[in-house]
């Protein structure tokens, strides 16, 4: 099923240089990376660390890219291939544009979605350059004729390209400069065994510790040039479903509102609370599409167990939406269960939204009559 995210086409590539000479500012264009994320702002780019040593929280990740960087730098080698996987809005491009940035190398951007043939990868692989870092976003999401023309391209820095038909039909070898693709995913479930055992470095991005999250709270805050309460920062984290881009998204916004409801600006606890409530983000860290999700559970299929594909459609929402940007905070927060037969809103679940199990429930299947 498509997706129903708008993906850019990537004409002149995400080419863009981070090596030594580049200024700290992102290229104009360095946006191009995600409008896949309907929550993307604006201010994305400009709260993006540039840096490793910028980069908050998940110390064992960073610490393990670090190492990675280091060995490469001093052997005067290419990094490895690198998969990064993880819930939208974790830093998987955050980490990926820095790494080339440490290395002083350049990066290409290229979106797995919008790469539909062998022929559109092409142009990536020949302007890589020696050492150069391809990332490709969604990668699970790239069509199995791209990916296996992305394989010898990993492994040997090599390309196979048909050409012609019938009897004239022959296939040239074309040798590539090394290089580094790092692939991020949402979905690492989704990726073919033998795609995966391409990468050699492989992370895992989890959800934030909320101590992390306020810090990246007040320093963003301080880069937007706004006074934020501890306190304050804290409640916008202990909401943001344990998500930078989440974070940095209410940030804003209770930034706007503070504008208008503060003297100077600034955001204190009871400014935030209002921009939460404002936003319709409860105590928790829902949004409305997560309460959503939960209500047409428990209303239409009795709390579960109930497939995605139906709730997807209950809800008139993508499956991949739901799976991607719903469920995985619901599974992290005990509200949401997954068993063999199906999604289980739990009795917490049931708790938070004020509801009561109806008899029978459990065993799904609308309760029509
Ligand atoms: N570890 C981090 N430290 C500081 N900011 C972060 C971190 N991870 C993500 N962010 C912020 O969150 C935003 C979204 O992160 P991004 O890397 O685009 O997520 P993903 O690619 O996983 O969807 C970034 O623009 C950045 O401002
Ligand atoms: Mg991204």
């Amino acid at each position: 099923m498509p997706r129903e995210r708008v993906i850019r086409g990537d004409e002149d590539g995400g080419r863009r240089g981070l090596g030594g000479g580049n200024s700290g500012r992102p290229p104009d264009h360095a946006r191009g990376g995600q409008p896949f994320d309907p929550d993307d702002d604006a201010f994305d780019d400009a709260l993006r660390p540039q840096r490793l040593c910028h980069v908050i929280g998940q110390n064992k990740v960073v610490e393990r890219v670090r190492v990675m960087l280091d060995a490469t730098k001093k052997r005067g080698d290419t990094l490895g291939h690198l998969l990064l996987d993880g819930p939208p809005g974790i830093g998987k491009t955050t980490i990926a544009t820095v790494i080339p940035r440490e290395l002083s190398v350049d990066i290409q951007i290229a979106a797995g979605p919008a790469l539909s043939a062998p022929k559109d990868l092409l142009p990536y692989l020949t302007n890589a350059g020696h050492g150069s870092v391809l990332f490709i976003d969604e990668i699970h999401r790239l069509p199995p004729a791209v990916e296996e023309f992305l394989y010898p391209a990993m492994e040997d820095f090599r390309v196979d390209i048909a050409l012609g038909e019938g009897l004239n039909a022959r296939t040239i070898n074309m040798q590539l400069k090394p290089f580094t693709v790092i692939g991020a995913t949402t979905r690492s479930g989704m990726l073919t065994a033998p795609m995966r055992d391409r990468f050699v470095y492989r992370e895992h991005l989890d959800f934030y510790e909320l101590e992390d999250l306020v810090e990246l709270v007040c320093r963003n805050a301080t880069k937007l040039k706004t006074d934020v309460t501890r306190e304050a920062a804290h409640e916008v984290a202990r909401r943001s479903q344990g998500t930078p881009r989440k974070a940095n998204n209410i940030l804003i916004r209770t930034r706007d509102y503070a504008t208008l409801r503060h003297a100077e600006g600034k955001i204190t606890t009871e400014i935030a609370a209002e921009a939460l409530e404002m936003l319709e983000i409860d105590g928790l860290g829902l949004e409305r599409q997560d309460r959503r999700y939960l209500q047409t559970l428990m209303d239409v299929f009795g709390g579960g167990p109930a497939g995605v594909q139906a709730i997807a459609h209950s809800m008139s929402l993508p499956a991949d939406t739901i799976e991607d940007d719903v469920e995985p905070f619901l599974l992290r927060s005990g509200l949401l269960q997954r068993t063999p037969r199906g999604r289980v809103a739990t009795d917490a679940a049931f708790e938070h939204l004020g509801r009561r199990r109806s008899q029978g429930g459990g065993e799904g299947g609308p309760t029509l009559f």
